[in-house]
This record gives structure tokens, C-alpha cells and sequence, in this order.
């Protein structure tokens, strides 16, 4: 029996693992795909970036397609319904260095939706083709695309959107499990996934409440080729060794407290290179709660961290927690 764990080809790019990161808007930033990269993801996805906005020279945009060489290979997530700004942007994402240029045919939020991008998209697999073809053409990097299994509870959409992405080109698909209503909560279906990935000789990664190496394993035995982690990679970059080794039989335990902070650090110095430190502290902010959790004294530093504006500041609040 082959492992579950093993590489995997997307496209011309090989990947040293099947594990990957999923993208996260407000998440996947450089700074943190550094660290789910040295936590043992075999692909790391960028936070969702606007085709539109890279058409029109937004600057912010632009940022958000800067990548780091620590962080492997990197797919460069980008949304929108008009086929040639996607392929314009496919460009762009190629010529920031992206290994993989990946579609957003699954976002369920309002704002994108009524774009006509996102989830939408699901809605009309011959734009979606459409957009997919055009993409192709226009790069040499394989272009993926990330949707869900319905948008309604009970609807499976995912063997005939596969069967069209990978006829119009696509290199690997990322399968959520839950529809579009129910956002990012609820159980995955496992059936309508393994469905999917029979239809389709391309890879299918799927995608959906794995936490562990169980979790993992359900997936892959459904038929998926690999798995796509979010949430659970949040809080702990390193849960992609920890699959990795459960799924070779092995074990690597969770990381201490100690370990955490000094990522957390880690973290807090990458985000000051990227952004200049009182700006990567705050947006550090919104994270902070999540990483201190079951601390002693969590809460006082929790609030301590908001007023910080330095590194430095930042080092002397944390260091207590790194011993
Ligand atoms: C805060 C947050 C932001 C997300 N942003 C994106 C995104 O930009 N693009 C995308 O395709 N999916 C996005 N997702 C969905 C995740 O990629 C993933 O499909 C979802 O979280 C389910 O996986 P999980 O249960 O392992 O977290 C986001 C999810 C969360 C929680």
C-alpha cells in the first residue's frame, strides 16, 4: 500500500509533500506562510488578492504578491470574474515568482459574490472554464483552482466543476467539504469529496476541518491526493510535521508554550519587515488572544500587547513565556 503521505506532482511542480496550506484573507501573509513552510507544509497559499485591483495598480495589492525564498513554493491566490483580468493578474503572480497561480471559486462572502467571483462562480461553469483557459494560456506556472462541494447543503457540484476545470486546464483542484451557506463551520461531506476526486485524474486536495493526522487520513483514504489545512495551522504552524509523522506512523508532539511564543516572535520580527514594526504589531493584534491561550497571565498580556510599538517591547512582554 502506497503511504498517505508522500509527494505530489501539481503540474511541472513537485512538492515534497502532499500537505498544504490553505489561503486565509487577513492570514496567509508572508510573515505566517514563512512559518507554516518551517512547520513542514509542502505548499503554501497566499490570502486571496484582487484581480481587479492588480489591473488597476493598486499598491496594497501589489504588496500582497510579495513572497519570501523561506517559504517554498508558493501558490498566489487571486479572485474575479472577468476572464482577461484574471489572466492579466495570472501574469502578475507568475512574475512575482509564484510556483502555482490558484482560482477563488469558493468565497462565500457577500462583497465578492456580488462581484460575480468567489462562490459564484460555481453557478456557471462555463465562465469559470473560461477563466480557467485563459490563465493557462497565459503563463507557463500551473493554475489550480479552490472550490466548494455545493453552495446549498445537499448539493454536490464538485465531479462536473472538476471535470470542467480540468478540461479547460487546471493542474490540481482544492475541495472544501461544506457549501457555500454554511461558510467555514459544520462537517465536511466526505462522500461528495471522494466523488470529486474520482472524477478527475488531476489532483484533488481536499479541504476542511483537519486537525490531525485522523483527520488527514479521512481524506486521503476518500481518494484525495493531498490535504489543505487552515484553521488548525493558525495557532500552530507546525501541524503539518505533526500530520506528516502521524500519517508515517510516528509521533511529534504538540509544541510546548515555550515553542509557540518563539515562533510567535518569530512571527512578529517577519511581519516588521513586511510592514515596518508598529504597523506589523498591530496587525499582530487580532492574532495575539489566540496564540497566548492557557498562559499564565494571558489576559494581562493580551492587553499589555495592544498599546505595544516595538520589537523590543514585544520581546520584553513575551520572553517570560519563551523559557
Ligand atoms: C479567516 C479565513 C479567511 C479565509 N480566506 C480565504 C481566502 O482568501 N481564499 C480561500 O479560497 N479560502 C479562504 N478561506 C477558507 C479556507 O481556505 C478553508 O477553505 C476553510 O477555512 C476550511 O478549512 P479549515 O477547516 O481547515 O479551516 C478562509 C477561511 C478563514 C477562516
Amino acid at each position: 500500500m502506497t503511504s498517505l503521505l508522500r509527494p505530489l506532482a501539481v503540474g511541472r511542480v513537485e512538492l515534497k509533500n502532499n500537505l498544504a496550506l490553505a489561503p486565509m484573507a487577513g492570514i496567509t501573509n508572508a510573515a505566517f506562510r514563512v512559518l507554516a513552510a518551517g512547520g513542514g507544509a509542502g505548499l503554501v497559499v497566499t490570502e486571496m488578492v484582487s484581480a481587479d485591483s492588480l489591473k488597476y495598480g493598486n499598491k496594497k495589492s501589489f504588496r500582497m504578491l510579495g513572497l519570501r525564498p523561506e517559504e517554498g513554493p508558493v501558490a498566489i491566490q487571486v479572485f474575479g470574474a472577468d476572464p482577461s483580468s484574471m489572466a492579466l493578474a495570472a501574469r502578475d503572480a507568475e512574475s512575482a515568482g509564484a510556483a502555482i497561480v490558484d482560482i477563488n471559486a469558493g468565497c462565500p462572502v457577500k462583497k465578492v459574490r456580488r462581484s460575480g467571483a468567489g462562490a459564484e462562480l460555481m453557478k456557471a461553469p462555463l465562465l469559470l472554464a473560461d477563466i480557467i483557459s485563459r490563465m493557462v494560456r497565459s503563463v507557463k506556472i500551473p493554475v489550480t483552482v479552490k472550490f466548494r462541494v455545493g453552495l446549498e447543503a445537499g448539493e454536490n457540484l464538485g465531479p462536473l466543476l472538476a471535470r470542467a476545470a480540468e478540461q479547460a486546464g487546471a493542474a490540481a483542484i482544492t475541495l472544501h467539504g461544506r457549501p457555500a451557506s454554511q461558510f467555514h463551520t459544520g462537517p465536511v461531506n466526505l462522500e461528495y469529496m471522494a466523488e470529486t476526486a474520482a472524477a478527475v485524474r488531476i489532483p484533488v486536495f481536499g479541504n476542511g476541518g483537519v486537525e490531525n493526522a485522523a483527520g488527514a487520513s479521512a481524506l486521503l483514504e476518500a481518494g484525495c491526493a493531498g490535504v489543505a489545512i487552515g484553521r488548525a495551522a493558525v495557532f500552530n504552524p507546525a501541524v503539518f510535521s505533526e500530520i506528516a509523522a502521524g500519517l508515517s506512523g510516528g509521533d511529534v508532539p504538540p509544541p510546548s508554550g515555550a515553542d509557540r511564543m518563539r515562533l510567535f516572535l518569530r512571527f512578529l520580527e517577519l511581519n516588521a519587515e513586511l510592514y515596518g514594526e508598529e504597523h506589523g504589531l498591530a496587525r499582530a493584534r487580532k492574532l495575539v488572544g489566540y496564540w497566548l491561550k492557557g498562559l499564565p497571565g494571558a489576559a494581562g498580556a493580551r492587553s499589555a500587547f495592544m498599546r505595544l510599538k516595538t520589537l523590543k517591547e514585544a520581546e520584553e512582554l513575551l520572553i517570560q513565556y519563551t523559557k
